[in-house]
């Protein structure tokens, strides 16, 4: 499985996943980009999907179903289904509620598409309010493999690397990451999340002792994480 990111807007990515001869789009505002790539590499682009339902991840939507014949899988269908087949590869969906309440993730082949729910370097606003089922979700991505590539809904590295040298001002794995930041191709593995992202350094000792320092309860990991999303 093959994996093309496009940016939109300021900050937004689209995904193009695809096989030999079959594509999925998902969050498709890069409109034009999407549909001349795909024609350039002589695909059919059999699906449209969405991460969540924000505007801005699918303003591309109503022009990718007018001019293409590609079959929108909606949420609903996804969480009941858990896996899409494209080109005889399995792409795995995943529900992550916590950004919001229909946020989903994608898996297939060491990447994952994570919408709203991880970015590279902070993690989305919780605007479902149920900071628990939000934890879930993080657990749920961390537990794939470490190598896992991130590929986020948006290009906020800057701004999350900026914050997090708030949180842990003299943490050298800050500058590293920003040393390797490409804004044509911007992703992260998840080892390198537990480097720099504070919201999911929550077993993190530095982090730990910077929650202690504050007062705040680091017994468990979920009241870390609480204290992180809450404080911070
Ligand atoms: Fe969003």
């Amino acid at each position: 499985m093959q994996i093309k990111q496009f940016r939109y807007s300021t900050d937004n990515f689209s995904y193009l996943l695809y096989g030999s001869q079959s594509a999925m789009a998902i969050d498709a505002g890069a409109v034009d980009s999407i549909l001349s790539y795909v024609k350039d590499l002589n695909l059919h682009l059999q699906y449209l999907t969405n991460t969540h339902m924000h505007p801005d991840h699918v303003s591309g939507n109503r022009e990718i179903l007018e001019r293409t014949d590609a079959d929108f899988l909606d949420n609903q269908t996804l969480r009941k289904q858990k896996t899409i087949l494209l080109d005889n590869e399995t792409i795995q969906v995943f529900h992550t509620p916590g950004h919001t309440e229909d946020s989903m993730i994608f898996h297939t082949d060491g990447h994952i598409i994570s919408g709203d729910t991880l970015f590279n370097g902070t993690v989305g606003n919780c605007f479902t309010g149920d900071l628990k089922a939000f934890f879930s979700s993080i657990k749920l991505i961390f537990d794939l493999p470490e190598t896992t590539i991130v590929y986020a809904g948006h290009d906020y590295v800057r701004y999350a690397i900026q914050f997090a040298r708030t949180i842990d001002p003299d943490n050298p794995e800050l500058d590293r990451f920003l040393s390797k930041y490409d804004p044509y191709h911007v992703f992260s593995t998840l080892a390198d999340e537990l480097k720099v992202n504070p919201y999911v350094r929550f077993n993190d000792k530095k982090m730990i002792a910077v929650l202690k320092k504050r007062g705040l309860s680091v017994e468990t990991e979920f009241q870390r994480w609480k204290s992180l999303m809450e404080v911070y």
